[in-house]
């Protein structure tokens, strides 16, 4: 695989190496076996594989987090050339690389960005527009692939590709867990010891909710997440809503369900300082 920082760089490969279709796996690093998964899908639906690695700064909303967000290049180019042949490219560019000066772009979503990540992370969806967009425009892939973790994630990124016309295929790869089930995150490697023996809490109170989907009410089946996750030592629910899949609207009651309609009951939570989002499909019909 060969290792590129610049743009100029990208568009020389892809003129004199790619030849056919190129899959991207955008990343912030820190790769786990979640990444990987993202990687073997567009291995085995692409002939060329680009994975970028790059912290965004414009995504955070929180200055902290940006400074803390894990970083471990040497680890993740050790993992990719495990999987990446000649044919395929990191892209690790620096901040002015992507951003030589000012992103001004404001994005509309309409109701999508107004609920869950939206309202509790000011600006976050916009900042991802910015660099995803950015990275398409670079890398110039026929499909791309996220994780289905990034639930309200993948919904944006679908809704950008839609207004801005892009040639681009999305597609959304199942959630990776650790053995007792945390969903795998770069974050996870910032979890406390304590927080992170009972981090697999996390996806039980999610299977319970799936359990009561079909016969109890939407109160009840949001009362019993949101509790189960706060009487766990240190942990703090910040939301757990039931969504319609496509267009992310909440549901408070059964009479909103529509049979032709998919539900996500999706949660955000703090475990210490570390924030965690989750989320699992609902069978509520
Ligand atoms: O999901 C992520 O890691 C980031 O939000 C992404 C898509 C790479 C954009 O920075």
């Amino acid at each position: 695989m060969k290792v590129i920082t610049t743009r100029k760089d990208v568009s020389d490969f892809r003129e004199t190496a790619v030849s056919g279709s190129l899959g991207f796996v955008p990343t912030m690093g820190a790769l786990h076996q979640g990444h990987i998964s993202l990687v073997k899908a567009a291995k085995d639906a692409c002939r060329h594989v680009a994975v970028s690695i790059f912290v965004n700064p414009t995504q955070f909303n929180d200055p902290s987090d940006l400074q803390k967000y894990p970083r471990t290049p040497e680890e993740d180019l050790n993992l990719l050339g495990t999987i990446l042949s000649d044919n395929d490219f990191v892209f690790m560019p620096e901040v002015k690389e992507i951003y030589p000066g000012e992103d001004t772009r404001i994005f509309d979503f309409g109701s999508i960005d107004k609920v869950m990540e939206g309202p509790n992370r000011p600006g976050h969806f916009n900042g991802v527009a910015q660099v995803v967009s950015t990275l398409f425009d670079i890398v110039m892939p026929d499909m791309a692939f996220f994780g289905q973790k990034d639930f309200q994630q993948v919904a944006i990124i679908r809704e950008m590709v839609r207004q801005m016309n892009l040639p681009v295929e999305i597609v959304a790869c199942p959630i990776i867990r650790e053995d007792d089930g945390l969903a795998m995150s770069s974050r996870n490697r910032r979890l406390l010891p304590q927080h992170r023996a009972i981090a697999g809490e996390i996806y039980k109170n999610l299977l319970r909710a799936s359990e009561m989907a079909p016969t109890e009410s939407i109160d009840s089946i949001k009362n019993s997440v949101i509790d189960g996750i706060n009487s766990l030592p240190g942990f703090r629910t910040e939301y757990f809503e039931i969504v319609d899949s496509l267009t992310l609207t909440p549901v408070s009651n059964r009479e909103q369900l529509m049979p032709e309609k998919s539900y996500f009951g999706c949660i955000a939570l703090y475990a210490g300082e570390v924030r965690l989002i989750d989320n699992i499909e609902l069978k509520l019909q």
